[in-house]
């Protein structure tokens, strides 16, 4: 174990550490007394920031944790690397990458609908490419492929631990890396230096027996899982897979496997090392990855009779094809039974449009099959009724079917290929056959399904499934058609079944890297300069929170009293704001406008108390900031819930925010709070909720803020007597010294400045 091989073929430093990780991991097997562990607890607890110390029970502890890699899609990388600018740090401290994929409508096609999306995203691009430079972080470019395939083409390796901005990061599961899908925040905290803290999970086994065969494929195991599970059956879990049956997987197929366990809420899910991930890092050039794990391979899998929370087993030799939806990703339906269930459903029978690719499913042998199908209808001269598209998931894969002739069938099939980017999975997608509001129905290879996601249609049924399957349905363009049973005619109106499909797993003739769309970091960077327009509406750079002055906050008014249920989308809203995730304060245009004002039943409307206007919510506490007067906001019950999008912490914090009040905080965006130097609070008698009103001015006594001890709110109504309510929080040490110096990158900062 003490060979030093190299994480990948792109960065010259950085190794896998097998050693420390079974150092790291013999300490534990000793503290657990040597009970039989599963592979997801070998990885978290290998990766451990004090496997001495670390307080480890499964669902309940709070791991502290080192992973090895960084990756942050092009969306999300904005804000992240802003972030991390701000600390000051030369260079990033963990491996990172960014991927350059979300931001490409597709609309004409590859080639010119990359070039549209490089002059509209200009200055984004710029930003990214140049502060990648900056601080040392692989970029790739747009037109190189959506992150999670580039992930397991270039960066994945087994029993690594890997953090993305993007939820379906698990697709490297599919080399048998644990790969956790979190906020920016999270990937700001690694990039500086940080440890990572994740609620050590459940695990959930799926065992796996028989073998996959004819139009069953890897996409029909997660279709299923999916169904047994639901969308919320794999919170706070992991799902691992293990079992005989993992043999006659691809990696790419169990990457697909593990890339839809987020439908399920799973934390990630895994497989074991294997032979097949073995063949997939020889193809792509890191067999001294697959040797090395090979010495190590004893740990990249289960012991024998480690216990799992859950089990289920799969018979796949007994598996049927799946088509889930429309609108939800668990709503299973076998194809014997589709037909059936169309018809029940009154889901609109015609199919419009078929779509193979996504990271789920743009592999080379995704491609292959679908290729084969589309050979076979072609040889009966006939073509795809629906219309049909095609993403490549990489450069390199575009670039190796277009080589090997899938490409060419796919396109004499009818098939618009487009860039390789997300395109309309993530709903840049210029739609034009259908108009909105029109029922129509839709058939992808995709992972998510919910209602308007790929066209912002909220009556386009969409339904996800196996490419394989996508291909069938397009020759027929129906949703009643069953490939296995049901009989097309060919030119001549002869009848035919359509033959299984075939298709090597790897390209026979290695992979053909295509274009160059990398860039990697120069060896000087002191000399790059960021690229950050002080004109422009989309990025802005931030400026340090200012620390505490260290004193209690005197009557001070409450912006809002929220009532009810107030997510981190009531906080801060998507759709279009979407736009503004690297400009702070453009985006702080929608902070709390989903939320109810507990005084007036309204969303968006609160009382200025130096005006007495009504005015929305953001220019009201533009106001109050220009005028001096920081500002408390008491919520309700699990005030935050939803995602871990660090805009909703960061956009009061801007806009002069001192603490929130709640009865109770979704924990992470609590946490999210504490990094932007806010102070969450909760009430310790819960109905004091009740005592105050939205007009009332409080004072808050900052000075009483230390571990463990209740902090005082002093409530002056505006007609009575003040009165006192006592509230808690959960601060620890360090987090204590993030409001003191106004924001855990200032300590990061003042950290690396002494
Ligand atoms: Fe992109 Fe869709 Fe995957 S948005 S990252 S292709 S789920």
């Amino acid at each position: 174990l003490d060979k030093k091989v190299r994480q990948n073929n792109q960065e010259e430093g950085n190794f896998i550490n097998y050693k420390k990780m079974s150092e790291n991991l013999a300490i534990v097997r000793e503290r657990l007394n040597n009970k039989p562990l599963t592979f997801a607890e070998k990885i978290l607890y290998s990766h451990l920031d004090d496997p001495q110390g670390q307080e480890i029970e499964r669902g309940v502890s709070y791991l502290k944790l080192r992973p090895d890699r960084v990756a942050c899609q092009d969306a999300t990388a904005q804000m992240a690397i802003l972030q991390f600018m701000s600390a000051g740090m030369p260079s990033v401290a963990n491996p990172t990458t960014v991927h350059c994929d979300h931001l490409i409508e597709a609309q004409a096609g590859g080639p010119k609908d990359l070039t549209r999306a490089i002059d509209i995203n200009k200055e984004v691009y710029d930003f990214l490419s140049t502060s990648c430079a900056k601080y040392n972080i692989g970029f790739w470019r747009p037109g190189s492929g959506i992150i999670h395939q580039i992930l397991l083409e270039n960066y994945a390796f087994p029993g690594g631990l890997l953090i993305g901005t993007d939820s379906h990061t698990p697709n490297a599961g599919g080399l048998g890396m644990c790969a956790i899908g979190v906020g920016g925040a999270d990937a700001v905290d690694v990039m500086a230096n940080l440890p990572w803290e994740l609620k050590a999970p459940k695990v959930i086994g799926v065992k796996l027996t028989g073998e996959l065969s004819g139009w069953t494929s890897p996409k029909d195991i997660i279709l299923k899982v999916a169904g047994i599970l639901t969308v919320k059956g794999g919170t706070g879990a992991i799902v691992e897979y293990h079992g005989p049956g993992t043999e006659s997987i691809s990696a790419t197929g169990m990457a697909t496997i593990c890339n839809m366990g987020a439908e399920i809420g799973a934390t990630t899910s895994l497989f074991p090392f294997n032979d097949r991930m073995y063949d997939y890092l020889s193809a792509t050039k890191r067999s001294e990855i697959g040797d090395f794990a090979r010495v190590y391979a004893k740990e990249l899998r289960e012991d024998e009779g480690a216990e799992y929370d859950q089990l289920i087993e799969i018979n796949l030799s007994e598996l049927e094809p799946h088509i889930n939806g429309p609108f939800t990703p668990d709503l299973a339906t076998p194809i014997s039974k589709f037909s059936e269930a169309v018809k029940a459903n009154n889901w609109p029978e015609e199919l419009k449009v078929g779509l193979i690719g996504s990271c789920t499913n743009s592999s080379y042998e995704d491609m292959s099959r679908a290729a084969s199908i589309a050979r076979d209808a072609l040889d009966h001269g006939i073509k795809a009724k629906a219309l049909f598209t095609v993403t490549p998931g990489s450069e390199q894969i575009r670039a190796t079917i277009e080589r090997d002739g899938q490409l060419a069938t796919l396109e004499e099939f009818g098939g618009m290929v487009l860039a390789n980017a997300c395109g309309p999975c993530i709903g840049q997608w210029d739609r034009k056959d259908v108009k909105k509001g029109v029922a129509n129905s839709i058939i992808s290879s995709y992972n998510r399904n919910f209602t308007g996601r790929n066209d912002a249609n909220p009556a386009t049924h969409s339904f996800v499934t196996s490419p394989d399957l996508v291909v069938a349905m397009t020759i027929a363009g129906s949703l009643h058609f069953n490939p296995l049973t049901d009989k097309l005619k060919d030119k001549d109106g002869n009848e035919f079944l359509l033959s299984p499909p075939t298709g090597a797993g790897l390209p026979s003739n290695g992979y053909d890297p295509g274009l160059d769309t990398y860039q990697a970091p120069p060896a000087e960077r002191s000399n790059v300069s960021v690229a950050v327009s002080p004109t422009s509406d989309r990025l802005q750079l931030l400026q340090p929170f200012a620390a505490w002055d260290g004193k209690d906050a005197l009557d001070i008014p409450i912006l809002i009293k929220t009532k009810g249920k107030t997510t981190t989308d009531h906080i801060s809203m998507a759709g279009p704001w979407l736009k503004y995730r690297g400009h702070l304060d453009n985006i702080s245009n929608n902070m709390l406008i989903g939320a109810i004002n507990a005084e007036n039943g309204e969303a968006n409307k609160v009382k200025n108390f130096t005006t007495g206007e009504y005015d929305a919510v953001p220019a009201t506490a533009r106001d109050y900031k220009k005028k001096g007067i920081p500002w408390v906001v008491v919520g309700d019950w699990n005030y935050g819930e939803g995602s871990s999008r660090e805009h909703a912490a960061l956009e009061p914090r801007h806009l002069g925010g001192l603490a929130i009040i709640t009865r109770s905080f979704a924990r992470i965006h609590e946490t999210n709070l504490k990094k932007q130097g806010m102070l969450p609070l909760t009430f310790i008698n819960p109905e004091d909720y009740d005592k105050i009103n939205p007009e009332d001015k409080v004072d808050l006594m900052c000075t009483e803020l230390a571990v463990g001890k209740p902090m005082t709110l002093r409530v002056h109504p505006k007609n009575g007597e003040a009165f006192d309510i006592k509230l808690q929080h959960t601060f620890n040490e360090p987090q204590i010294e993030w409001f003191k110096n106004g924001s855990a990158l200032n300590t990061m900062a003042k950290a690396h400045a002494s």
